[in-house]
């Protein structure tokens, strides 16, 4: 298995930060999840090795997180939050309008790859509920409305 010269420079300076390997799993995961959009055996395996762990440690960790997978996703992955101050402020509907026009439920990815969808916990942005997570980017306040131009202006990007 080999990552980036890029992936080597960071896991190998960030392997110094902690006192154990073990505690730099979830980084080592992300940077890894960044290169190769999902985390597949063969990276788990890899990853398992450098930090000295079992796959199963591994994927006990990828199962805890929400922003980690081991299926191949979309290239824009929605995350919408349908906890408690999003669901106050209407999230289900969001998430509704999402499934609707995507044409996928939770955890699916359209036919093109360029969308996957998910219902997901709190993403700390309760002050401008209801929030979705697209990809590192943030989008608040949502209405169905909001949302329609949001993933049209992805699909566009997407499509360019
Ligand atoms: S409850 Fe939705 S961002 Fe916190």
């Amino acid at each position: 298995m080999k990552f980036s010269e890029e992936f080597e420079t960071r896991f190998a300076e960030m392997v110094t930060h902690y006192p154990t390997k073990r505690s730099a799993l979830v980084p080592t995961l992300l940077y890894a999840q960044d290169e190769t959009g999902y985390l597949s055996d063969e990276v788990i395996a890899e990853i398992a090795s450098r930090l000295d762990l079992t796959e199963l440690d591994v994927r006990n960790v990828i199962s805890y997180y929400s922003m980690l997978t081991t299926k191949p996703r979309g290239k824009f992955n929605v995350q919408v939050c349908t906890n408690i101050s999003c669901m106050v402020r209407g999230a289900e509907d969001i998430f509704d309008h999402c499934k609707k026009k995507l044409g996928i439920g939770h955890k699916g990815t359209t036919p093109d790859e360029l969308f996957s969808l998910e219902e997901v916990e709190c993403i700390g942005a309760c002050s401008w509920a209801p929030a979705a997570q697209v990809n590192f980017d943030f989008h608040e306040n949502l209405t169905p409305e909001k949302m329609d131009q949001v993933l049209d202006e992805y699909k566009k990007k997407g499509t360019q």
